[in-house]
């Protein structure tokens, strides 16, 4: 196996991706780093923390450049020209880039809900794409995609495409092992929306476990979700039956689907490999935000607040224990999301260029110093 000696691209995993011959478009997505996190280890008072950094994906900055490459490689075989998606944003931003770069003849129609973030439209409107916001919830607009996939025949990449889609997940599960030296944590604790993350997780650790590239359990699946909008979580809670969906109410905007497609898998993933679910209230998430920042160096937007949070909280709970090595999925970078964190942060002193303002200042501000 000469994995190890292909390009840094989540292609190097390709024989377990539902492609004959060679990707097409997106050859630089993947490989992001693995940082590890002594700081949050001390903090949630287990052995080893890492962080699987995101943030930094390419081209669009969040964990979804990887289920879009997958998607707009079938979209290719398929000789689509148009391809679109149901967006809480980052999707939006991922498609819009990928369809740009790949200068598909027909372009891309994204839908979103019509209250997403600054950063999440602007990054989606600039690359040129056809951007419709639609009055209503995330549920609302996937309705309607499943509608517009019928009706033109488009690539949706998370309707019609939606098998396709994520599979590229995976990948998050594969680079993570190799990361590690071809071992696999204890624990993961990731984000969930739609729920597909975490179930394709499951569905990575398991095909490298298979194939013996690697050795052990499968690793304790822990999913996090906005307290506003947490309907895998309470599913998880309940132990059994079908979602109930929930109407968001959260500064999470990436995280707010209320009828999660892929919502009953995810919850079997966390229980069967013997996980659970957290929810985290808005205050803990952007505190969550903060934390990473401080501790790690990585800024988050809202999914990574939910998912530092809820790590904190599971810890507490005694779910995280201390011999743990547990692995967090920070799915998006904090740019994205400033309208979270503008309120929390200090507003930064302004002073005339002159040396004795700022040691006035700095015995002013930081006495102590
Ligand atoms: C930043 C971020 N993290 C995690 C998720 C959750 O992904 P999934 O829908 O696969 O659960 C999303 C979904 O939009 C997201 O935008």
């Amino acid at each position: 196996m000469t994995i190890g000696l292909r390009p840094p691209s989540m292609w190097r995993y390709h024989e377990w991706l539902p492609f004959d011959g060679d990707p097409v478009w997106s050859l630089d997505t993947g490989c992001t780093p693995l940082v590890e996190a002594p700081a949050l280890a001390r903090r949630f008072g287990v052995a080893r923390v890492w962080v699987k950094n995101d943030t930094v994906s390419h081209p669009s900055l969040s964990f979804k450049d990887r289920v879009v490459a997958a998607a707009i490689n079938a979209a290719a075989a398929f000789g689509l020209d148009t391809i679109g998606c149901a967006s809480t944003g980052n999707l939006a931003n991922a498609v819009a880039a990928h369809a740009a770069r790949a200068g598909l003849k027909g372009g891309a129609w994204i839908f979103v809900p019509e209250d997403l973030e600054a950063g999440k439209v602007i990054g989606t409107s600039v690359y040129g794409a056809r951007l419709v916001r639609v009055r209503g919830t995330y549920d609302d607009v996937n309705r309607l995609c499943a509608q517009v996939a019928d009706r033109f025949g488009w690539g949706i990449v998370n309707v019609n495409l939606r098998s396709y889609y994520g599979e590229g997940s995976k990948t998050v599960a594969y680079e993570i092992a190799e990361q590690l030296g071809w071992r696999l944590p204890t624990a993961v604790v990731a984000p969930m929306a739609g729920g597909s993350l975490v179930t394709k997780l499951r569905k990575g650790f398991g095909e490298f476990l298979e194939a013996g590239l690697v050795h052990g359990d499968l690793p304790r699946l822990y999913g996090a979700q906005a307290a506003g909008c947490a309907p895998i979580v309470h599913l998880v809670e309940r132990g059994a039956g079908p979602i109930e969906p929930e109407v968001p109410n959260t500064i999470c905007r990436s995280l707010a689907i209320g009828n999660p497609a892929d919502g009953t898998f995810a919850a079997r993933a966390m229980r069967e490999t013997g996980g659970w679910g957290v929810a985290v209230s808005d205050p803990d998430l952007v505190e969550g935000i903060r934390i990473l920042a401080e501790d790690v160096g990585v800024f988050s937007e809202t999914a990574g607040g939910v998912t530092t949070a809820g790590a904190l909280a599971l810890a507490r709970a005694g779910r995280l224990r201390p011999d743990d090595e547990v692995v967090l999925c920070i799915t998006g970078h904090g740019l994205k999301t400033l309208e979270a964190v503008q309120h929390a942060v200090p507003e930064a002193p302004v002073i005339a260029p002159r040396l004795r303002e700022l040691l006035e200042l700095e015995k002013r501000t930081w006495p102590s110093r």
